[in-house]
Formats: structure tokens, sequence, C-alpha cells
């Protein structure tokens, strides 16, 4: 665990996945150190009992040293990350007290895992994964950079989602096998409450159950 003090812990957002991921920064550093939310242009000054400081204010704070980003737009979480690790900051692995990682996994830096998540075994995940509340990632799964589970997905064994993947809350996906995992391709979007059975290409939207392609009729 890294030190604790004086310091500053940003935690990028203030949305509906922000807030309840902040009461997680305390219990992954320590009890001494002030987080606080940043936002491009706060609202407000205080939320939930922490200081909101703007974005620029806290880059150019010298207790600033660590920080996370709590926003599920994964193009934007990269961009911040990415102007974070430049001026040197430090992203903080953030983890539910009650979060179960098992033997064996890689997690990549500034994954949040959040309450009642579980990672079991012999899982290669990338960085700025956002694990949400109640969702599961079983053995021998490869997640990319940037990926986001909504609430309360099943990521069964062998499956492998590309960079930038977004799985919606309840989806079921398939479990692979060691010589052909399930593959969901970068940029996919799982709908909400989906069963996957068969590979998504990047960047298409499946839904139902079976999921399947998403097809809009011309004129939306
Ligand atoms: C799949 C999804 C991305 C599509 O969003 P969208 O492109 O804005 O699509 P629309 O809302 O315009 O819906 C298009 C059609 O698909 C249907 N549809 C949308 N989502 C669906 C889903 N998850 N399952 C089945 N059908 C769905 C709609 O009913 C609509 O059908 P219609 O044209 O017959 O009325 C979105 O609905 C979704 O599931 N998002 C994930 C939400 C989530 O998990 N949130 C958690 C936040 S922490």
């Amino acid at each position: 665990m890294p030190e604790a003090g004086n310091i500053l812990v940003g935690l990028f957002g203030t949305g509906g996945f922000a807030r309840p991921v902040m009461p997680l920064v305390r219990p992954s550093l320590g009890a001494d150190c002030e987080p606080v939310f940043v936002d491009r242009a706060p609202e407000v000054a205080r939320l939930n009992g922490y200081r909101v400081m703007e974005e620029a204010a806290f880059l150019a704070a010298p207790a600033a040293r660590y920080f996370n980003v709590a926003i599920a737009a994964s193009g934007l979480r990269a961009r911040i990350a990415e102007r974070c690790l430049a001026q040197g900051l430090l992203p903080l692995h953030l983890q539910a007290p009650n979060a179960i990682v098992y033997d064996g996994n890689s997690i990549a830096e500034g994954a949040v895992l959040c309450a009642n998540t579980m990672v079991t075994c012999n899982a290669v995940i990338g960085r700025f994964f956002h694990l949400n509340i109640f969702s599961y990632v079983e053995h021998d799964c490869v997640i990319g950079d940037f990926v986001t589970f909504a609430p309360g997905v099943r990521c069964n064994g062998n499956v492998h989602v590309g960079d930038h993947a977004f799985i919606g809350a309840g989806a079921i996906l398939r479990d692979g096998t060691r010589e052909r995992p399930l593959r969901i391709g970068a940029n996919a979007v799982v709908g909400m409450g989906a069963v996957v059975t068969r590979d998504v290409p990047p960047g298409v939207t499946v839904v139902g159950n079976p999921a399947r392609a998403l097809v809009k009729p011309t004129g939306h």
C-alpha cells in the first residue's frame, strides 16, 4: 500500500459512478489522505462531505499525488488518465473491502473494483478497468484497456474483451475455451440484459437473448 499522509487523491468525475466509488479511496490508500472530487467545471464546492476541486487547481496543487477516473465514457477516461500520468500523478488502484480477487490475476494500473465484485483466477486485465457492483470476471479472461463493466455483469471463463468495450448491466457472456475464447471486439457495446453466445465484432452493439446486432431503422 502506498504511503499516506497530507496528500490529495483526486477522483475525476462527480456523476453516478464517481459518487459510489469515492468511499473506496480511504480504504484503498489509508485514512490520512484527503480524497477530493475533480471536475472540469464544478457546480458545488462540496459533495457528500468531500471537496470538489476544479481540474486545473487539482493538477497545480503541490499535495496532489494520486488519481483515478470514475467516468464511464472510456474515451474521456483515457484522455484524463493520460493527462494525469503526463503530470507525474500516480494512478491509485481502488478496490472495495469486500471485492474478491483470487490467485494468478494480473490487473493493470487504475482499476476500480466496486463492492460485491469478484475476479477469480488467471485473468489478465488492462488499464483503467471499471468493474461495477455485483459483476464478476471468471478464470482465464483477457480484458483490454479502458473497458467498462456496468453493474451485474457475468463474464464467464475464457472471454476476451477488447479495448474500450462497454458491457451493459446484467449482461451474461458465455464462457469460451482456451483454444477458442469468446471474443468481444474493441469498442463493442453489449446492451443491458444481453446473453452473448457468439463473438461480437469490434464496434458493434448487440442486444437480446441470444444477443444480436442492434440495427436501427434508417432515419434514427
Ligand atoms: C444497447 C444500448 C446501448 C442501445 O442504446 P441506443 O443506441 O440509445 O438505443 P435506443 O434506446 O434508441 O433503442 C433502440 C432499440 O433497441 C431496443 N433496445 C435498447 N436497448 C436494449 C436492450 N438492452 N435489450 C433489448 N432491446 C434494447 C429499444 O427498445 C429500441 O427498440 P425499438 O426501436 O423497437 O423501440 C442501450 O439501450 C443499453 O442497453 N445501454 C446499457 C445501459 C446500462 O447498462 N447502463 C448501466 C449504467 S451504470
